[in-house]
């Protein structure tokens, strides 16, 4: 049966779901914060690196390719990895990546076993941040780095209302403010902890997704929402869902007045 068929019951997270079909995901920053993050982690030649939540797998075949690294990407989505693997083909990295299905707050790798675990926009999804983060810690090696850039709240108490909307129109996250995801990284015991949370406007957010996704990507993506809202009743029902919470948000001004994403890296 074609897979885009499904009811809307099988969308196990519509709004991942949905990202999967079409290929496209996004973290704030765009590549800026990605090349920052890079950085930050002292990735460079020929080193054993972890994405988790790759989803369509841009920032490792990247890293794989601009580095010589050897990457994995970790996914809880079956449809992510799909596309992830068809990205490592595209661009010719295909024997330097691998790929695994699995929540990121229980890794199947043995302990020690990366230079670096890198996240973005992953880890302020899953209902137990400390467990994932502990998780990264365990497969570092010793004096390898652990690095986020994740949604923050820069403002310390944002309305009810926004943290609920946010939390319905994005997948479940559950951002946090920068001391928190400082306190989340101490508690799994990582050390020379760096914090560089930064504050975004609409406007430099709209370019850096445009500049972060290439313009082949954008209208293949179209043609694949059109295409899934044609033939999929549980994808349009699902995409009509997405627009009235997107509708039922704050304005969005007020949104980036309370958040900005935020760098975290530590050494194990
Ligand atoms: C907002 S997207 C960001 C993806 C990508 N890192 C990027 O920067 O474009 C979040 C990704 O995390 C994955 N994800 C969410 N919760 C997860 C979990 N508990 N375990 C593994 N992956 C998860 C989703 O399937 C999705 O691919």
């Amino acid at each position: 049966m074609n897979k885009l068929l499904k009811k809307i019951s099988e969308l196990k997270n519509p709004y991942f779901d949905l990202q999967a079909e079409i290929g496209i995901t996004k973290h704030m920053g765009g590549f800026e914060a990605t090349r920052e993050l890079i950085d930050l982690c002292h990735i460079g030649k020929n080193k054993h690196i972890l994405d988790v939540g790759c989803s369509v797998g841009r920032t490792m075949c990247s890293i794989a390719k601009r580095y010589n690294c050897r990457v994995i990407g970790v996914d809880i989505s079956e449809r992510m990895i799909e596309r992830a693997k068809e990205r490592s083909k595209r661009e010719g990295v295909k024997n330097r990546v691998g790929f695994l299905i699995a929540d990121v707050q229980s890794l199947p790798f043995e302990k020690d076993l990366f230079n670096a675990v890198i996240s973005e926009s992953v880890t302020a999804f899953p209902d137990n941040k400390q467990k994932a983060i502990s998780d990264y810690v365990r497969v570092t090696k010793p004096g390898g780095y652990v690095g986020l850039n994740e949604v923050t709240w820069i403002k310390t108490e944002p309305p009810e209302e926004l943290v609920e909307c946010l939390y319905k129109a994005a997948g479940g996250i559950k951002p946090e403010t920068s001391d928190g995801w400082k306190e989340l990284l101490e508690g799994a015991g990582l050390k020379d902890i760096m914090v560089k949370p930064y504050k975004i406007t609409m406007i430099k957010q709209f370019i850096n997704e445009v500049r972060q996704i290439r313009f082949a990507d954008i209208s293949k993506a179209w043609y694949r929402l059109l295409n899934l809202y044609i033939i999929s009743h549980a994808y349009r029902k699902a995409i009509k869902e997405m627009i009235i919470d997107t509708r039922n948000m704050p304005k969005r001004k007020i949104m980036f007045k309370y958040w900005g994403y935020g760098i975290y890296v530590g050494r194990k």
